[in-house]
């Protein structure tokens, strides 16, 4: 919190996630429906820059750029920044001025409200992005129940990795870096949906009858605890398609969305799976020119009106990939410039990942370590500190129309 942290710029990187599974376990005393989910980060992502704002700012301020969002201060990233001032003034009472005000800006490439956890990892980000700014941190504790009491997917998003995630999401267990590369295509219908309108339908009766998606989902993390491989995910996509015990009410929530999944499916002769509460549905590709080629059939198919569109226009179509793959038969703690471009699950991002800033990564085994957030875990490496006015790029890996960048 010294003066010369004026000219300090954090940028962050804030993950979308998928719900490879997603079952309801039960329904909790505080409401809240219990889950047992296998999540994973996407290469897709916003990115967060944070600086101290200037002498004449009155509050903590929010522009964003990309896709439409609100910035009214009930944005999770405020409300995060607030938290995160507020637990610093709890755990640091001797500091001698409060954390300073900060200025925001979040370009967004996550579609909102489709299942993909975009305002989650912002808030998750932010956390971080603003006590890098002000140069302190937090124990532990106060950083989980901070990230609880956003949402439930922010502790998610804090741990970094793909998770085994129980309770409401306030459970994650970190999971082995994936070996190899898993691409994914994304089709997000333009209709969003409220999760809390979704899990009202699910109370209101619109769920499958029996366990199957737990039992698929408990199996499915034994199988990625002790083989981390593509292969596992690409052999059980159809079981996936089942494995979301949200699919009856989102389908009731989201009018069209069962024939646009039914024609998806047919477009692409593969199984389409639903992430969260949706609307967001997707597909698992060995590799990212397949999925990419798959981006193109769908586009395709919107122009001959083969897919019949519902909401307010044109998905959002997107190749991506899960993240924080390692290659096989590289060490996971190789160091950065070894990272083979192309060649890691983090793909063509892979060497500029540190480059670009990740979020900090606390409290995580080392087992799920891997390039992209290794150097982020010793801090200073994420931070870029530039000149007053330098407006750092956007790293978003993925977008609608390219697909992920290819690193020069
Ligand atoms: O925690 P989050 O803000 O993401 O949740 C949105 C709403 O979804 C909650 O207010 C709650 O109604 C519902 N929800 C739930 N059980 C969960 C997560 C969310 O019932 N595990």
């Amino acid at each position: 919190m010294s003066p010369e942290t004026t000219a300090v710029h954090v940028v962050r990187f804030a993950p979308a996630k998928l719900n490879l599974t997603l079952a309801v376990t039960g329904r909790r005393a505080d409401g809240f429906h219990a889950l047992h989910s296998i999540m994973v980060p996407l290469t897709l992502g916003d990115a967060l820059t944070v600086r101290i704002a200037g002498s004449n700012a009155t509050c903590d301020s929010l522009r964003v750029s990309g896709l439409p969002v609100t910035s009214e201060p009930d944005n999770l990233v405020l409300r995060a920044i607030a938290g995160a001032r507020e637990a610093v003034a709890i755990h640091h009472e001797r500091s001698e001025a409060p954390p300073a005000l900060l200025a925001t800006l979040l370009s967004k490439r996550i579609p909102v409200a489709a299942g993909l956890g975009g305002g989650s990892s912002d808030a998750a980000a932010a956390i971080d992005a603003a006590l890098g700014a002000w140069g302190v941190t937090l124990p532990a504790e106060a950083l989980s129940s901070l990230a609880a009491s956003l949402g439930s997917d922010v502790p998610f998003f804090q741990a970094g990795c793909g998770a085994v995630v129980t309770g409401r999401g306030e459970n994650v267990e970190p999971l082995p870096a994936m070996v190899g590369t898993v691409a994914i295509l994304l089709v997000t219908p333009r209709q969003p949906v409220s999760t809390a309108a979704v899990f009202r339908a699910y109370a209101n009766g619109y769920r499958p009858s029996g366990d199957r998606a737990l039992r698929i989902s408990e199996e499915l993390a034994t199988q990625m605890r002790n083989d981390p491989s593509p292969r596992v995910l690409l052999e059980r996509a159809r079981d996936l398609a089942l494995a979301n015990d949200l699919i009856p009410a989102a389908v009731t929530t989201a009018p069209g969305l069962a024939g646009f999944t039914a024609m998806l499916g047919r477009i692409l002769d593969r199984p389409v799976c639903q992430s969260g509460s949706g609307p967001t549905l997707w597909a698992l590709y060995a590799t990212l020119d397949e999925a990419r080629g798959a981006a193109r059939a769908v586009r395709q198919a919107i122009v001959d009106a083969t897919l019949p569109l519902i909401g307010d226009g044109e998905p959002f179509v997107a190749a991506t990939l899960l993240a924080g793959a390692v290659a096989p038969g590289v060490p996971e703690n190789a160091p950065a410039g070894d990272v083979p471009a192309g060649n890691a699950g983090y793909g063509p991002d892979a060497a500029r990942g540190p480059e670009v800033g990740h979020r900090l990564r606390t409290g995580r085994p080392a087992t799920v370590q891997n390039w992209t957030n290794r150097r982020s875990r010793s801090g200073d490496a994420t931070e870029k500190r530039l000149g007053p006015g330098t407006e750092p790029g956007g790293p978003g890996p993925d977008g609608p129309e390219s697909g992920p960048r290819e690193s020069s």
